[in-house]
């Protein structure tokens, strides 16, 4: 099976590689090999490739950053999914696209099943929300979007890499602790991708490691993790704030845990906590 993937040094993007199962032939680009906001580029490499499959890993991911960078950030997220899922459509092949937490409002207190209505709060939610629609209204039939939520890897920038920097420079710290979602290591999201090459299913999924945290409860488990691995000398205070005291360009969901159930289910995994996740990912940076 010939695998085409989009962003190629993005966190996903390179767990994707790193578990390639065998006997797929991956072919991977970064934005200045394939820009998937153009669609000469797109169409120019897609047909060149004829992927059986291209998994879309690449997106606009600066959330703050988009509220005042909106036609950035839509022709990424919305234009790029399109004209992927265009090219797909001429050649036939699958498209497996991820996107966000940040398409839901936090209006729920119990975890968003895929049917829930939409209803994002900022401009990065909103483009991914269009890229969604795009692949829907052009590749329904053979095309699969897996939403997740609070992604860290060994690899690129992230919570988890800034918290451990952080600790070990300042005194103390303060982390928002009145929003709650589910943290995702990249690499099991990437197996999860995999995973859903090689079965014909089509449709919205959603995918996290289990269990819920507020930010603060993440910084305390890398904290206690880090330290226990090695990776930090001493420990500091971590204070819990509110979100109001840590004002932010986007407004972000105080809840977005979603229900994972059905894509555990399809997958045959029982799932991992995202402890346990954050554990192993510890392990690796260490190495
Ligand atoms: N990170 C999270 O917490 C999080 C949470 C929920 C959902 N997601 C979704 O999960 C997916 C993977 O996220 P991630 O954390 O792996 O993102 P990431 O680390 O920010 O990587 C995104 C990659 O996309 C590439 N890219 C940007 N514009 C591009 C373009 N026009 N053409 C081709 N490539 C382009 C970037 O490459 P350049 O650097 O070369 O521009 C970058 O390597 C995304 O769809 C994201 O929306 C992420």
């Amino acid at each position: 099976m010939k695998v085409l993937i989009t962003g190629k040094n993005g966190q996903l993007g390179y767990e994707l590689q790193q578990t390639a199962p065998q006997g797929v032939e991956v072919f991977a680009f970064d934005s200045s090999e394939l820009n998937i906001a153009e669609q000469s580029s797109v169409q120019k490499v897609i047909s060149h490739i004829k992927p059986n499959l291209v998994i879309n890993a690449a997106a606009y991911t600066a959330v703050d950053k988009a509220e005042n960078d909106e036609q950035a950030a839509y022709a990424v997220n919305a234009k790029g999914p399109e004209y992927l899922a265009l090219a797909c459509k001429d050649i036939g092949a699958r498209l497996i696209h991820v996107s966000t937490d940040f398409v839901f409002d936090a209006t729920k207190n119990t975890p968003y099943d895929t049917s829930d209505q939409t209803n994002p709060l900022g401009v990065y939610g909103a483009s991914k929300l269009a890229g969604c629609k795009a692949i829907t209204n052009n590749l329904a039939d053979n095309s699969v979007i897996i939403r997740t939520s609070w992604v860290y890897s060994t690899h690129g920038n992230n919570f988890v890499k800034t918290m451990l920097q952080l600790m070990a420079e300042k005194p103390q710290l303060g982390v928002v602790s009145d929003q709650i979602g589910s943290p995702t290591w990249a690499k099991g999201l990437a197996k999860a991708c995999w995973a859903f090459a090689i079965n014909t299913n089509t449709g919205i999924y959603h995918y996290s490691d289990l269990g819920v945290a507020s930010w603060y409860d993440f910084a305390v488990a890398i904290q206690e993790l880090g330290t226990e691995k090695g990776l930090l000398e001493k420990q500091i205070p971590i204070n819990p704030i509110k979100a109001s005291a840590y004002p932010t360009p986007a407004k972000r969901p105080a809840y977005s845990v979603m229900n994972t159930d059905d894509t555990y289910e399809l997958l045959g995994e029982q799932g991992k906590h995202w402890r346990a996740a954050l554990s192993e990912m510890l392990n690796e940076l260490k190495l």
